[in-house]
């Protein structure tokens, strides 16, 4: 659908009709809800490979969830879920197709860009990752002095360090446990000082991963990592080819840095940054997790990304979650979405998804450049379960804001926990399920007066219940698994995206910043009458370099 002559999403009968909708449910209450609807715990529920997608908690009737398809389907998201899996440059503004889709496809698929079918170039660079990950984890490939590589080093930022960052802590437990493997990406002198400071520089390997090998946290990172090494082994820039190796689409850049092509993983610019984990930037993990269980990892991507492009609108889960979403954001005024993942193993997990939703989906202008006048991506916030809950789950609970959660749990805990500790799974998921429990149906005044709760205290003991939740359960956290929960998260961004009619594959917003950091920077050494200070920028500057003594 032609985003110039789109009808305004909030003058489109759908989402009118949605609106009216919403005045009419008023504050209707899940209770209600369930017990006007026996069956509601197990029909909202839809499942999707091996994840089970519980959404009875939510605030929603099946004439909310009409409403909210009808809305997809009047603003083409299902023309643009279509285009995307074509390879067309839905990426208007940076003309550019958004195929990630592509990454996990398999071999014999047929996908192409600019007629040229890219499926064959996707395994080539799958085929040399596994071919390096297995000469780095049996030993044939050694560092500079013949030693073996035990420490691996993933220098990036953004879609280039988190990716692999959260995926290397998710599957932990399917590692080499032999291998140290460490992320840096803050330009934080600090951050590559931990990272180092106890290895030994004949048994690393430094993965420089930049899609445009011009980011400057990571190419100012990348330098000092090689320094640190020519000094560390005494050696001279031949040392560099056997201890680096770089992930990206600009070849002449890793060249320019002193990397040998040879030793460069490619990918291409239809990867969005945030969406390209499951590239050649998934090297660290391939190397810490080996090529078979990435290439699982893979295939769960896959598994959904077929479920999302071929399951009609009523039982597909990245459709439905995008569409939640937009109820809450749109017509509860929900600011924000949490994600509270009841596994230690995914405490990455929300770090990642607020870059995959909120680079995506923070944007003002409509994909023709006009200003939106509605609410477009939420805050994306939260942390691994029982942690929350002693820390701002209180506000969830009993503050004045609605806040929609995700909520994450497996039946099972990883297959390698000490024996003893296996007990405790029971006791986190009770957690998990109680959360839920509470939130959705809370505690009424009278059920806290029934305990004998002196009159005063009874307002601040009640819990308004209400706070609508999704419940994701699988089996147990393994490659596949994570695959299918990220593409789960990237399709259901996607959806927003398209209702909102905005452009989810730029950034531009963080284009000002580093043009900014640019321009301060001298400043700091030369003082703040650089010109281009603001008078705010001048003092905080002029304050700094009295503080370091300048
Ligand atoms: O500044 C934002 C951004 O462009 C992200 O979108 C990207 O993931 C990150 O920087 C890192 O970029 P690169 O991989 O090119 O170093």
């Amino acid at each position: 659908m032609n985003a110039e002559s789109r009808t305004r999403l909030n003058q489109t009968p759908e989402w009118k009709a949605l609106g009216t909708h919403r005045e009419q449910l008023g504050d209707v209450q899940l209770r209600e809800l369930f017990d006007a609807d026996p069956a509601r715990a197990t029909g909202y529920t839809l499942q999707v490979g091996d994840l089970h997608i519980d959404y009875s908690k939510q605030l929603v009737t099946d004439e909310t969830l009409r409403l909210l398809r009808a809305l997809a389907s009047a603003t083409g998201v299902v023309e643009l879920r279509d285009a995307m899996f074509r390879g067309e440059k839905i990426n208007t503004t940076e003309d550019r197709a958004v195929l990630h889709t592509a990454l996990r496809a398999p071999r014999d698929a047929v996908i192409e860009v600019d007629g040229e079918n890219v499926v064959p170039e996707v395994h080539a660079v799958l085929d040399k990752m596994s071919s390096f990950s297995d000469r780095v984890r049996s030993g044939e490939w050694t560092g500079h002095t013949g030693k073996r590589i035990k420490n691996v080093v993933n220098i990036g930022i953004g879609g280039s360090d988190l990716g692999p960052a959260m995926a290397y802590e998710a599957l932990r437990s399917f590692t080499d446990r032999g291998l140290t493997v460490r992320f840096v990406s803050n330009v934080d002198g600090a951050d590559l000082h931990e990272a180092v400071r106890d290895l030994d520089a004949a048994e690393t390997l430094f993965i420089i991963a930049s899609k445009t090998f011009t980011t400057i946290e990571t190419i100012t990172n990348a330098t000092s990592a090689r320094d640190w090494l020519l000094t560390e082994l005494k050696a001279d820039q031949s040392a560099v080819a056997k201890h680096f190796v770089a992930l990206s689409t600009n070849a002449e850049k890793v060249s320019d840095f002193g990397i040998d092509t040879a030793n460069m993983f490619e990918f291409w610019d239809w990867v969005g940054g945030r969406y390209s984990f499951d590239s050649a930037i998934g090297l660290s993990l391939m190397i810490a997790i080996g090529p078979d269980r990435f290439r699982e990892m893979l295939d769960g991507f896959h598994l959904v990304d077929e479920h999302f492009r071929t399951a009609p609108a009523e039982s597909n889960v990245p459709v439905l979650l995008g569409l939640l979403g937009i109820w809450y954001d749109n017509f509860h005024d929900a600011q924000s979405h949490a994600v509270l993942p009841y596994s230690h193993y995914l405490s990455k997990f929300t770090a990642y998804l607020q870059q995959l939703d909120m680079e995506s989906n923070g944007k003002s202008v409509d994909r023709a450049g006009k200003p939106v006048d509605w609410q477009t991506g939420p805050v994306v916030w939260g942390t691994p379960g029982t942690n929350g809950q002693h820390a701002y789950y209180q506000l969830i609970h009993q503050g004045t804001k609605l806040i929609p959660a995700d909520f994450i749990g497996f039946a099972n805990p990883s297959a390698d926990l000490l024996p003893g500790l296996v007990p405790q799974h029971d006791l986190l998921m009770a957690n998990f399920f109680a959360q839920t429990q509470a939130l959705a149906f809370g505690k009424s005044p009278d059920e806290v007066r029934a305990e004998g709760v002196s009159e005063e205290l009874v307002p601040h003991k009640t819990f308004r219940g209400n706070h609508p939740t999704t419940t994701i359960l699988a089996g147990e956290l393994t490659p596949s698994v994570l695959g299918q929960l990220i593409a789960v998260y990237e399709h259901k961004v996607f959806v927003q995206g398209a209702v909102w009619n905005i452009d989810s594959f730029d950034q531009w917003g963080v284009e000002l910043g580093k043009v900014l950091a640019k321009r301060v920077e001298p400043a700091l050494s030369e003082g703040e009458q650089v010109p281009g200070l603001d008078g705010s920028t001048k003092a905080l500057v002029a304050k700094y370099r009295e503080l370091r003594g300048r």
